[in-house]
């Protein structure tokens, strides 16, 4: 579809990824399963220009990636059966034996997991540095520091990073710069727009929307990333069903409406939490009084549905009772899905660069899309509960 250099995102999520000239006119595309695919000349069978399998992506697939490099400002886009795998498809595309990767403190646990276990085996060393690092980060740069990865915000305490700060220093010493950016969603921040070389998202998040998909997606820049993605994409043989594909196509289209009202909610539950005397701190990068406003409001235009605040050190071994509590809040660990969602993140925190201070229990809240005042019922049920 036709778009002019000033469209707006809004209408990009509605107006982009569709091809109906290859699907009978029809808005939305089939899904168009396959393993095989069939030529009509022996000429063809070898054409680096044709698709020859069905590893390869469908019609179905297509109508998803055009959509997300283009909302996104990349060359290209290869989807992946999960947001993990994306992460480390990334990891195993740019890095090699003998070389260093520098990773956000922050970073989504099992992405830690996969440097500290499998990066590790196969001769790749990791540092950890402490996520609002800024251009310091210069000082953790080896001569084989291969990748910087980041994560802004950290996806359970928060922490936004100086995304243009870093980037700076990777650009001056031509280090490839890769992003989690699924907090954001890939629209309230854009980050190959600031910079970024490689922009991942777990599509599992707001673009499924419906808690019923796993997928993820790498955006790269520019077309040599691109092609390493796709060549790793390949080795590794990753194949993603097109069932998923198009529940998340159905899904995304409604994206930014779901996202802004989450965004709204969570912002409201994120004030309510701050009058409450149980709560020591609400983590919440768009509170005007937080640590990394500044840089917030710089870099984003929107925050999504995600906040996590710190239980009163006294009140912190009764996290559960106040868990068990709710009756609208579910207990999962995912998040951006229609129902809003509650974890205690305390026994899942790895940090080499721990908060000093003794804050108690850190619960991370996903804010869906109920009704705000029973939300804040439910709330209100939960403290009542650590009466008891
Ligand atoms: C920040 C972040 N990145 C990536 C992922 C991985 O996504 P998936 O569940 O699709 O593997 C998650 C999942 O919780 C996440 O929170």
């Amino acid at each position: 579809m036709k778009q002019s250099e000033n469209t707006k995102i809004e209408t990009q999520f509605i107006q982009g990824g569709k091809n109906p000239k290859n699907q009978d006119g029809y808005v939305n595309p089939p899904v168009q399963r396959g393993s095989t695919i069939l030529f009509e000349r022996a000429e063809d069978l070898y054409n680096d220009d044709l698709r020859s399998y069905g590893l390869e992506g469908s019609v179905t697939h297509d109508n998803l990636t055009d959509l997300l490099s283009q909302t996104m400002g990349g060359a290209g886009c290869v989807l992946t059966p999960s947001g993990l795998n994306a992460i480390t498809l990334v990891l195993l595309a740019t890095l090699k034996s003998g070389d260093h990767i520098l990773v956000s403190d922050s970073i989504y646990g099992p992405n830690r997991r996969f440097c500290d276990l499998v990066l590790k085996g196969f001769g790749v060393e990791t540092t950890y540095y402490p996520p609002r690092i800024s251009d310091k980060i210069e000082e953790f740069i080896k001569p084989n520091t291969k990748l910087i990865f980041l994560e802004s915000p950290g996806s359970l305490t928060l922490e936004i990073q100086d995304v243009p700060a870093i980037v700076k220093v990777a650009q001056k010493h031509n280090i490839i710069t890769a992003i989690d950016d699924t907090w954001s969603a890939g629209v309230f921040m854009q980050p190959l727009k600031i910079g970024v070389d490689i922009s991942i998202q777990a599509l599992t998040k707001y673009q499924g929307g419906h808690s019923d998909v796993l997928l993820g997606s790498v955006v790269c820049k520019d077309i040599t990333l691109h092609n390493k993605m796709v060549a790793m994409h390949k080795n590794l043989g990753l194949g993603v069903s097109p069932e998923e594909v198009w529940l998340c196509l159905r899904g995304i289209r409604s994206m930014m409406l779901r996202i802004k009202h989450q965004d709204m909610a969570a912002r409201k539950m994120a004030q309510y939490m701050q009058t409450r005397p149980e709560i020591t701190q609400v983590i919440h990068p768009a509170l005007e009084d937080s640590e990394d406003y500044a840089i917030w409001s710089r870099d984003f235009t929107g925050a999504g549905g995600l906040f996590s605040v710190y239980l009163k050190p006294e009140l912190s071994d009764k996290v559960n009772t106040m868990l068990n509590s709710y009756q609208i809040f579910s207990m999962g660990f995912s998040w951006g899905g229609f129902e809003s969602l509650v974890i205690d993140c305390t026994p899942q925190l790895r940090r080499n660069f721990p908060n000093k201070e003794q804050k108690g229990a850190l619960v991370r809240y996903a804010i869906g899309l109920e009704n705000i005042d029973d939300l804040i019922a439910d709330l209100e049920r939960g403290f009542e509960a650590l009466k008891v």
